[in-house]
């Protein structure tokens, strides 16, 4: 069996372009003791996958020249000698960019999926897979949001921002939106229920349209881009206030020249909470997630967005479009199997 494989061909500099990856073929695996052939189906478009592009350790370890892109994907069992999996099951878990790829218990995220009649397989990479858990986290464990706050989000109509904004809003929270563009102020104002709206392209002092958007301060912020935003947001957090340290896409394309924090000292002039976390240690709270957001989604209270690519060869153009802050929703591609 062929498996076509997209291998990292250059080190990007600064935003990824189609041409640092390449496609080629490849070994399908063959299963040893523990382990399943698995065949993907949907590759889940995730802003950490920039980090492991530049030749160093970040949290995972480097890609070489010539590696496999590392990222999550749903995926249906081929064959396995892994105890408690059999071919024929959906699973969701750490592979790469590929046809086929191996699995075994200490795959990163491996899950079994059992998706419910109704929805689509797709939606479990994003709105019902790590993005919707990842915002669900975030809001409950790290923001501990509470019915009335104010909750600052950025990159808002990305995948984690969108479904962040939407579960604040149900939550009962009054819910700010930072966005890239005009286009997605109206999406997340008009269509998944934000009480307001920041172009943080447009505005020159952001802590001013931060202030004037959120009359009575900050409470929560939801942070996804780091850098300006978090500084401008740090500047605007009430007296006890939350700050979700979800991700700092802003500074993913140029990370050896992170941008400098000016506000700091608020942490300690509003006694504030600043924690950072990655969803794969909170693991445990995943079933809890993914029973409300099934809830949610079937009732048409979150609408889940979604940008997909069609064809494996087109993977790399999707990653750069992502990391130019081209796309709205979450990003994912679609392998060109026969199979759902
Ligand atoms: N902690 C965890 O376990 C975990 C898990 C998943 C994701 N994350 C983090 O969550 C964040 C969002 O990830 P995602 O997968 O949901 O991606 P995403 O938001 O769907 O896509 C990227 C969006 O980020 C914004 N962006 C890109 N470059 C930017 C820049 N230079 N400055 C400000 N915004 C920029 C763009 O929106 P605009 O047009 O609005 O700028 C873009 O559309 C990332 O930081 C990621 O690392 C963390």
């Amino acid at each position: 069996m062929k498996n076509r494989q997209v291998v990292l061909k250059s080190h990007p500099n600064g935003i990824p372009q189609p041409t640092d990856f390449e496609l080629t073929d490849a070994e399908t695996p063959t299963p040893g003791p523990g382990q399943m052939v698995v065949r993907n189906l949907y590759f889940s478009l995730e802003a950490a996958i920039r980090g492991w592009l530049d030749g160093k350790a970040n949290y995972f370890e480097p890609i070489p020249l010539g590696g496999a892109i590392r990222g999550p994907s749903v995926a249906r069992v081929v064959e396995s000698n892994l105890d408690g999996y059999e071919a024929g099951e959906i699973i969701f878990g750490l592979h790469h960019w590929e046809d086929y790829s191996l699995s075994d218990a200490n795959t990163i995220l491996l899950s079994k999926l059992q998706p419910r009649e109704g929805i689509p397989l797709s939606y479990y990479s994003g709105g019902l897979g790590g993005s919707g858990q990842t915002a669900y986290v975030g809001l409950h464990e790290i923001g501990k949001i509470q019915s009335g706050d104010t909750v600052l989000i950025s990159a808002a109509a990305g995948a984690t921002g969108s479904m962040a904004c939407q579960i604040a809003r149900l939550r009962g929270c009054t819910v700010i939106g930072i966005v890239g563009s005009e286009d997605k102020a109206r999406l997340i104002t008009e269509e998944l229920g934000a009480h307001g709206a920041i172009n943080y392209k447009t505005e020159d002092d952001l802590v001013a349209a931060i202030q004037k958007a959120c009359p009575n301060g900050v409470d929560v912020y939801y942070d996804n881009v780091g850098g300006r935003t978090l500084d401008a947001a740090l500047a605007c957090m009430n007296t006890f206030g939350r700050v979700i340290g979800c991700g700092m896409i802003s500074d993913y394309n140029n990370q050896d020249n992170p941008t400098p924090i000016y506000n700091m000292w608020k942490l300690v002039e509003k006694e504030l909470t600043m924690r950072g976390f990655l969803l794969y240690t909170y693991m445990d709270q995943v079933p809890a997630a993914m029973d409300q957001l099934h809830d949610w989604v079937a009732a048409g209270d979150i609408r889940i967005l979604e940008n997909v690519t069609e064809g494996i060869a087109n993977a790399g153009y999707a990653y750069s479009e992502m990391m130019k802050g081209a796309t709205i929703g979450k990003n994912l591609v679609k392998v060109d199997t026969d199979e759902d």
